[in-house]
């Protein structure tokens, strides 16, 4: 069976299991040997891109990196027929959308797997890379932790609670009221058995967290709200007096790109409490993981 990762729960919490314990592998099995993995972006990318081909080189394979306007999606040819077409030439397909029924139109006609490089709704190897960032951090365990997310209920906010749920790590969650996470996703951390608590205010979230984490208060798609997400988000900015109401020794997350002065401030991603770039590194580890659990023979 064709197995698609549109979010990370399309894993089930021991095939994530696996995948984080893959993505610990610096000299992984050629998987992709002589295969070619097609990444197609709608949207910019620095991380996600460079990452996602390393991690196919490394294993032996070839990425080829499609921007979207190369292909026209839905205005040359339907996304359905660009898909039909890609799967032709390669092993797997990443797809980087605007719209995520995009990807799960993509899902419906692909005979090979679909990973969802980031949409609008959910971005689950950015997830992946932080249970492995959290994971090294506190010497090999996730079960039990306590995580803040402060600021957007957004894609990167969606799929972090899900992976969170799926390794036994409590979530508290602080967004400004009408941006907050979803039924459906609130529904899924329940089903998951994960422990997640919306909380009044950034203080409340971060009281005993021992990681902060937070994402950009206008995603990419959402220019044109810029202005009143910046009012909306005034008071879920981390700085450092935030950070010092968590456990002692917290750390700080964030997927990048950063806006210092809007959701984080200077002293916060660029002090020493911050794991943003081993965080962006653990990105290849993602993708290395994910891959070479899909393409283990
Ligand atoms: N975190 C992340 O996905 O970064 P890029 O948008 O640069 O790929
Ligand atoms: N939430 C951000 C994440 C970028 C990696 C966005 O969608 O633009």
């Amino acid at each position: 069976m064709t197995r698609h990762i549109l979010d990370v729960d399309d894993l089930a919490p021991a095939e994530l299991a696996r995948v984080l314990d893959l993505a610990r592998d610096e000299n992984p099995p050629r998987v992709l040997a002589g295969r070619g993995v097609a990444l197609l972006f709608q949207k910019p990318s620095a991380r996600t891109r460079n990452s996602s081909e390393m991690a196919v080189f490394q294993l032996g394979g070839h990425p080829v990196t499609i921007r979207g306007d190369e292909v026209g999606i839905d205005s040359r040819e339907s996304a359905e027929d660009v898909v039909r077409t890609l799967a032709q030439y390669h092993a797997a397909i990443g797809a980087r959308v605007l719209d995520h029924g995009v990807l799960e139109r993509m899902v419906a006609v692909s005979s090979v797997p679909v990973v969802n490089l980031l949409s609008d709704r959910s971005h689950p190897l950015q997830a992946i890379a932080d249970l492995i960032t959290l994971r090294a951090h506190w010497g090999g365990h996730l079960e039990g932790h306590r995580v803040a997310w402060v600021g957007d209920g957004n894609n990167v906010a969606r799929s972090f609670a899900l992976a969170c749920a799926m390794t036994g790590v409590e979530v508290a969650l602080a967004t400004p009221p009408g941006h907050g996470l979803d039924e459906v996703t609130l529904d899924a951390v329940v089903a998951l058995g994960g422990t997640l608590s919306e909380v009044p205010s950034p203080t409340d979230a971060v009281a005993g967290a021992e990681a902060v984490c937070t994402d950009v208060w206008v995603s990419m798609g959402q220019e044109a709200e810029s202005l009143e997400r910046r009012d909306a988000f005034a008071a879920y900015q981390v700085d450092a007096p935030l950070m010092a109401r968590a456990a002692p020794g917290a750390v700080f997350l964030h997927c990048l790109p950063a806006h210092r002065g809007e959701e984080v401030t200077a002293e916060v991603i660029d002090g020493p409490a911050s794991l943003v770039w081993p965080q962006a590194g653990n990105r290849l580890r993602a993708m290395r993981g994910v891959l070479s659990w899909m393409f283990w023979a």
